[in-house]
């Protein structure tokens, strides 16, 4: 048998240089080399030599499985490295292209406003507060000196939980959502005594709505405990506090005598407002021509019984509280004018009427939001 070595090596290196892809190397690795391929059938033909053609021809065969072995994996690295560069030149970055939108959460109305009233009164000395929304009857009204027969009691205003099983408050009465965010003037002042200075802003409930009145609203309460406690506090407090949120020296307060059962004296608190182009907006005092008086905050004196049931002696400390509608205050600084908004989840309100998170309130740069 005489089997032209060479001429079977150029033909096998040959058509492995002319394999232009991966899949049609790898066919002819099996053709050549496989268990039934054209090389290892030569190099099965050694066994059946004698000793002598073995010595000539063993040494050619074998040189003849190296050539085709070290070009199968030559070719297939250059294969590889060309898939590669296709692959790079078409997922090539062009960094001048200008990044793609990511949807941007805002900020909501009333938790810019929260932050804002943190900001402020955390300037003149307030900490944070907070109660539970689930609440029990003593803290929402027989501490705050409501009565059995305060009208507010009423089932129509208040959203109770059935008076049978697990529900039972701290003093045995009855869990409902709490109707204001006064009970933290009761918790604050059992659990931390006096001096007491703190803001409490919240969830509050009350079964009510229109297009004023949800039945689930915001409040931030204010609570001052100290010695010598007078209205004069109350007053600068109030004033402070306003002229910071509207960013307006010019906001005028008009104190009007009231009733609150948790304070006494009681004091509502009236802003000054201007009508330009039919709407109202804060400044000035409302007794001059074209202004008004807008209701805006119920306040006053805690009330001594307030103070001894929630464990003070009254004869030591006083103070004052005031309780305002956040949604109302984000309403009248911001222009909104339905609530019920507020509380849709309407994507698109949101995007107009939102923050965006990384505008923080600082006094510094005027606490409120550049829109
Ligand atoms: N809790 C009262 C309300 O919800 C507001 C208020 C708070 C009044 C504190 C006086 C003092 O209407």
């Amino acid at each position: 048998m005489f089997v032209d070595y060479a001429a079977t090596g150029q033909e096998a290196l040959s058509r492995i240089a002319r394999a232009d892809d991966l899949d049609t190397l790898e066919r002819l690795r099996v053709a050549l080399l496989g268990k039934h391929g054209s090389v290892s059938a030569l190099l099965k033909t050694l066994g059946g030599m004698s000793p002598e053609e073995r010595q000539s021809e063993g040494p050619e065969i074998h040189a003849l499985r190296e050539q085709v072995t070290s070009a199968l994996a030559g070719r297939k690295a250059e294969l590889e490295q060309a898939a590669l560069d296709a692959r790079l030149a078409t997922e090539t970055v062009d960094l001048s292209l200008p990044a793609a939108e990511v949807p941007k959460g805002s900020v909501h109305p009333v938790s810019q406003v929260m932050d804002e009233l943190a900001e402020i009164f955390a300037d003149m000395g307030f900490a944070v507060a907070t109660g539970p929304e689930i609440e029990d009857d003593w803290h929402n009204f027989t501490a705050l000196n409501m009565p059995e027969s305060h009208p507010a009691r009423a089932m129509h205003d208040t959203f109770y939980f059935p008076d049978t099983g697990p529900h039972a408050g701290t003093h045995g009465g009855r869990m409902l959502l709490r109707t204001h965010t006064s009970p933290v003037q009761v918790r604050t002042m059992v659990s931390q005594g006096a001096p007491v200075r703190i803001i409490a802003p919240g969830r509050v409930y009350r079964s009510d709505s229109d297009a004023t009145h949800t039945p689930m609203f915001h409040q931030v309460e204010g609570l001052v405990i100290d010695r010598g406690i007078h209205l004069g506090h109350l007053k600068w407090t109030l004033e402070t506090f306003l002229k910071a949120f509207f960013e307006r020296e010019d906001i005028v307060l008009r104190l009007r005598p009231s009733y609150f059962p948790f304070t006494e004296p009681s004091v509502e608190a009236d802003v000054g407002f201007a009508l330009e182009n039919a709407r109202r907006v804060l400044g000035g005092s409302g007794d001059e021509p074209g202004h008004g008086w807008m209701e805006l905050l119920g306040s006053g004196m805690v009330n001594r019984r307030v103070i001894e049931m929630s464990g003070l002696d009254p004869d030591e400390w006083q103070g004052f509280a005031f309780g305002v509608g956040v949604d109302r205050l984000a309403m009248l600084k911001y222009g909104m004018d339905d609530l019920r908004a507020f509380f849709d989840g309407d994507v698109r309100w949101l995007r107009h009427y939102g923050f965006s998170p990384f505008d923080q309130p600082t006094l510094s740069a005027g606490v409120g939001a550049r829109a």
